[in-house]
C-alpha cells in the first residue's frame, strides 16, 4: 500500500490486520483491523504513532513510508499518543534506525517508553496543550485524554487542517482497502464502519467510558474538521457522525442505551432452549429489535456489542453443578469487567433438582445496577405454563426496556 495524502503535508500510513488474528489476543476481528499511523510534514516531519511488530507488518509500514520519500531516518520527531503494543511494539526497531528522533509523549507514558521500549534518550515530555511548530504552519497541539485507551493517553490536533489525530478514540474493527476517507463509503460501507466501531468500542473502550465522555467534552472547543484515528476510516466530511457515535456509545454506560433487546442463551439438553423462541415472540409483540446469541458458539466478543447498545437483556441458562451454565458465567464475568450497566434484564432457565444459577447470577450482578423481573424458574423439561410465561414475561421485559427509553 501507498500512504494516504489528506492534505498538503499530512499523510495516513495505514497498514491492515487480517482477520486470523485475535485482536489483543482475546477479541475476534472477521473483518480485520488497520493500523494508522500520520506524517505531518512542515519544514521538519514528524511522525504519530507507529506500528506493531507483527507478521511483517513493519516492512509494510516502510513501504508507506517510502512511498512518500521518506526512510525512518528522516523522521524528527515521533509523537507517540498511546504506549500500547499495537502502536509501539515495532519501535525499540525504528529506534535502532533513527536514535536521535525526538520522542515526544505525556510524563506517564514516560516510564512505558521505558519497559516497553527500553527507551530514556531524547525523550520530551509533553504539558497539556503544549504546541511543536514543524514550519509551514503546520503546528501540532498536545492534549493529554487519559483513559482513552490508557492511563498514559493524548491526542494531537494539527491545527492549520484541522486534523485531530485521536489514536483509539473514534477508532474501529475493518481493515482499509482502496476507501480511507468517510465521504468514499457507500451508505451499507458507512454502516458498516459504526458497527465495526460500536463492537471495537464494546471491546477495547467500554469500560472507559466516563473517561470518553470527559475526553469529548474536553475538545469541544477545537475546531475539529478530519478525524484521524489509529484505527479505522478517516472521518473528514462529517467527523461529527463518529463523534456523535461515540458519544452515544458513551452515554449507554449509565443507560439507557437504545431501545433493543439481547437474548443470550445457553443450554445442554435443550430444556432451556425451548423457551427461546416464545421468549423472542414477546418481545416482538412490542415491536422491539431482539438479537439472539447462543453461547458458548457465539463469542463474547461480539455479544459485548450487542448487550452494550441493547437496553434490555434476557439471559438464558440452566443450573450446572450448583450454579450458572460455565459458558454463561465468563460471557456474565466480562459484562462486569466492561461495565455493562443500568439494564432490563429478565431471566430464564431450567434446572435438575435444587437449582442455584439464579443466587450465582444474583451475586454476580449485584455492582451492575440491573433491574430484574420475575425469572422464569422450572425443573427438568418446560411445561405449557413455562411456554406461557417466556412469551408474557419476554412482552414484559420489552415494555420496561420502552418505559426506560422514553425517559
Ligand atoms: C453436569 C451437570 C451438572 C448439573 N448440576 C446441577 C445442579 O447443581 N443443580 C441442579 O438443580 N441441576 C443440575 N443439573 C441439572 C440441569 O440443570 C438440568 O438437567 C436442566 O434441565 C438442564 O437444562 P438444559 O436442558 O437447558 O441444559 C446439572 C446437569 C448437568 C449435566
Ligand atoms: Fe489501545
Ligand atoms: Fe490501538
Amino acid at each position: 500500500m501507498k500512504a494516504v495524502k489528506i492534505t498538503e503535508g499530512i499523510h495516513c500510513l495505514p497498514v491492515n490486520l487480517e482477520s486470523y488474528q485475535l485482536f489483543e489476543g482475546m477479541w475476534p476481528m472477521p473483518n480485520g483491523i488497520s493500523i494508522n499511523s500520520y506524517v505531518v510534514q512542515g519544514d521538519k516531519t514528524a511522525l504519530i504513532d507507529l506500528i506493531e511488530d507483527v507478521n511483517g507488518k513493519p516492512a509494510d509500514f516502510e513501504a508507506e513510508l517510502q512511498s512518500i520519500s521518506l526512510a525512518p531516518k528522516d523522521i524528527d520527531y515521533l509523537i507517540i499518543n498511546h504506549m500500547e503494543p499495537d502502536h509501539t511494539s515495532w519501535l525499540p526497531i525504528f529506534h535502532r534506525k533513527n536514535p536521535d528522533v525526538q520522542i515526544y509523549l505525556t510524563a506517564k507514558a514516560a516510564p512505558l517508553l521505558k519497559t516497553f521500549g527500553g527507551i530514556e534518550e531524547n525523550v520530551h515530555v509533553i504539558s497539556d496543550g503544549e504546541s511543536l511548530d514543524l514550519g509551514q504552519g503546520k503546528i501540532l497541539t498536545f492534549y493529554e485524554t487519559p483513559n482513552i485507551h490508557w492511563p498514559e493517553t493524548m491526542m494531537t490536533f494539527e491545527q492549520s487542517s484541522g486534523t485531530l489525530f485521536s489514536c483509539d478514540a473514534f477508532g474501529s474493527y475493518g481493515t482499509l482497502n482502496d476507501v480511507y476517507f468517510d465521504d468514499q463509503l457507500s451508505t451499507t460501507q458507512h454502516d458498516f464502519f459504526i458497527n465495526e466501531a460500536l463492537r471495537y468500542y464494546a471491546n477495547i473502550v467500554a469500560s472507559f467510558s466516563t473517561f470518553v465522555t470527559k475526553g469529548i467534552n474536553r475538545l469541544a472547543d477545537l475546531d475539529v474538521k478530519v478525524i484521524a484515528p489509529s484505527h479505522g476510516i478517516i472521518w473528514r466530511e462529517n467527523p461529527r457522525a463518529i463523534i456523535d457515535s461515540y458519544s452515544r456509545f458513551a452515554s449507554y454506560l449509565n443507560g439507557p442505551a437504545e431501545p433493543e433487546v439481547t437474548v443470550i442463551w445457553s443450554s445442554m439438553y435443550g430444556n432451556t432452549e425451548k423457551l427461546v423462541n416464545n421468549i423472542v415472540q414477546g418481545v416482538r409483540k412490542e415491536g422491539l429489535p431482539v438479537h439472539v446469541h447462543r453461547v458458548p458458539e457465539e463469542h463474547v466478543g461480539v455479544i459485548l456489542a450487542s448487550a452494550w447498545k441493547s437496553s434490555g437483556l434476557i439471559l438464558g441458562m440452566p443450573t450446572y453443578e450448583y450454579e450458572m451454565f460455565p459458558p454463561m458465567a465468563w460471557v456474565i464475568d466480562m459484562f462486569r469487567r466492561k461495565k455493562v450497566w443500568n439494564k432490563k434484564v429478565l431471566r430464564f432457565g431450567s434446572a435438575g433438582w435444587s437449582g442455584g444459577a439464579q443466587r450465582e447470577l444474583t451475586a454476580l450482578t449485584e455492582k451492575l445496577k440491573w433491574d430484574f423481573i420475575d425469572p422464569i424458574e422450572w425443573k427438568g423439561a418446560p411445561t405449557e405454563t413455562e411456554l406461557q410465561l417466556a412469551l408474557q414475561q419476554g412482552q414484559a421485559l420489552a415494555q420496561q426496556v420502552k418505559e426506560f427509553c422514553a425517559r
